[in-house]
């Protein structure tokens, strides 16, 4: 186990745990050392991973902590009496518990374990929009929203005849608020907004924009996949109804995620899956469905994962949530800065609030030219129109070129992208 990964266990200190830390600021080189896969090389190249929105990458941590449950903790859960089973079960049950924690949940069963943000999204279409949106209602999106926060709406739309109403953005990327509050009718009867945008970085101003449909009864879902990466969350402060967010983003592992939920919301909703465990009893005239948080978590869930999710929260806390958002926006800035000064490159996204993500066209080279150049020097972004084509839509643009940030990149792996940059420019010239 490495010393970080000791210092965690079995109470990691609140706000940082003293090694990651060198004068209350991130020791970025120690935090690297716990990261086994930034040591690749890729083609010769040292590699630099500037594609953390689409997923970022594990510690050895939350690496140990799924070994020591593979290797020592695993059986089903909720469904025996033997050791294992108790084990496995206290185990999953208290990476809810840290979950709830992360996110300053009021209760514990507000926590559901779902595969990923896009499951949760569509935990709620089912669970709610079925049940509560009619033939002629409208739900509230932006032009911000990935695809997984669109569709499953559409999807809604189709079958109960009811709209979509979108909020637009200026030319900075951001959501037009008036536009926004104009959009409520009395048909109103759901808002479903992304806080952080994955394509532009945008940091939406969700709390005032929560308030203004809480004001009016309306429930909020905000689709937190590129925020709780990159900040402090707290459910309770923000009030939002529903908060979704994605593991494999957050330093843990893929295939699962969360759904937070107000527990007087969830039980008014219908189970989105039928199946074992999400039941109390069960005859052939008639189901009875257990309580929250259980009635949405039908079979058996992807329990290391969870696991693996409540160690990488708890390993995030330990470094301190402002620590990171702090030093993310220092490499954000200096990022945004040396992109500015190459001519001809057009950072796509300026809003005045950004986390963590920077979307750029390099003038007469196309997105996958860029990302297939500066695969060639180690550096990794992603290019294309990241599952948010109405964005692309607004910019009149196919595709962007994006580097999205992490809290163990580094100012030189900043150099090295414009360095890529300069070079692709060359090729193309
Ligand atoms: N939604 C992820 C991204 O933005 C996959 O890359």
């Amino acid at each position: 186990m490495s010393n970080v990964a000791q210092a965690l266990t079995p109470a990691p200190a609140k706000g940082g745990n003293g090694l990651l830390t060198v004068s209350g600021k991130l020791d970025v080189e120690r935090i690297r050392a716990e990261f086994p896969i930034l040591k690749l090389k890729v083609g010769g190249k040292p590699l630099v991973y500037l594609d953390n929105a689409a997923s970022s990458q594990m510690p050895q941590p939350v690496i140990d902590r799924l070994v020591r449950y593979r290797t020592t903790q695993h059986s089903n859960i909720h469904r025996a009496v033997h050791y294992l089973s108790e084990t496995a079960t206290h185990e999953y049950e208290e990476a809810r518990r840290k979950l709830q924690q992360f996110i300053n949940a009021r209760e514990e069963r507000e926590v559901i374990f779902t595969s990923g943000t896009t499951d949760a999204i569509n935990l709620v279409m089912h669970g709610y929009g079925r049940k509560f949106v009619g033939a002629g209602d409208e739900i509230i999106l932006t032009t911000l929203e990935h695809h997984s926060n669109i569709v499953p709406w559409q999807m809604l739309c189709e079958e109960k005849g009811a709209k979509i109403r979108v909020v637009p953005i200026n030319d900075a990327g951001e959501l037009l608020i008036d536009e926004y509050e104009s959009l409520f009718s009395e048909r109103t009867k759901f808002v479903g907004v992304m806080h952080v945008s994955n394509a532009l970085g945008t940091i939406n101003p969700i709390k005032e924009m929560i308030k203004f449909a809480r004001d009016r009864e309306i429930p909020v879902l905000i689709d937190g996949a590129q925020a709780a990466p990159h900040m402090k969350l707290d459910v309770q402060d923000l009030d939002c109804d529903f908060y979704a967010f994605s593991g494999h983003k957050i330093c843990g592992p893929t295939g699962i995620g969360i759904l937070y939920g107000k527990a007087a919301l969830l039980e008014k909703m219908q189970p989105f899956k039928g199946g074992g465990d999400m039941i109390l009893s069960v005859t052939f005239e008639k189901t009875t469905y257990n309580t929250i948080p259980h009635k949405f978590e039908a079979g058996t869930p992807p329990i290391a994962a969870a696991i693996a999710l409540g160690a990488a929260v708890e390993y995030l806390s330990a470094i301190g949530m402002e620590k990171i958002a702090a030093y993310e926006l220092d490499l954000l800035n200096y990022a945004t800065e040396q992109v500015n000064r190459i001519p001809g490159v057009r950072i796509i996204g300026t809003a005045e609030k950004k986390a963590a993500v920077l979307s750029f066209m390099v003038e007469g080279v196309h997105p996958h030219d860029v990302g297939t150049l500066l695969n060639q020097d180690g550096v990794a972004i992603r290019t294309g129109h990241h599952c948010a084509q109405p964005v692309m839509q607004r910019f009149k643009i196919p595709a962007t070129s994006r580097a999205s940030f992490a809290f163990y990149n580094t100012m030189a792996e900043v150099d090295a992208l414009i360095a890529g940059v300069r070079s692709v420019q060359k090729v193309f010239s």
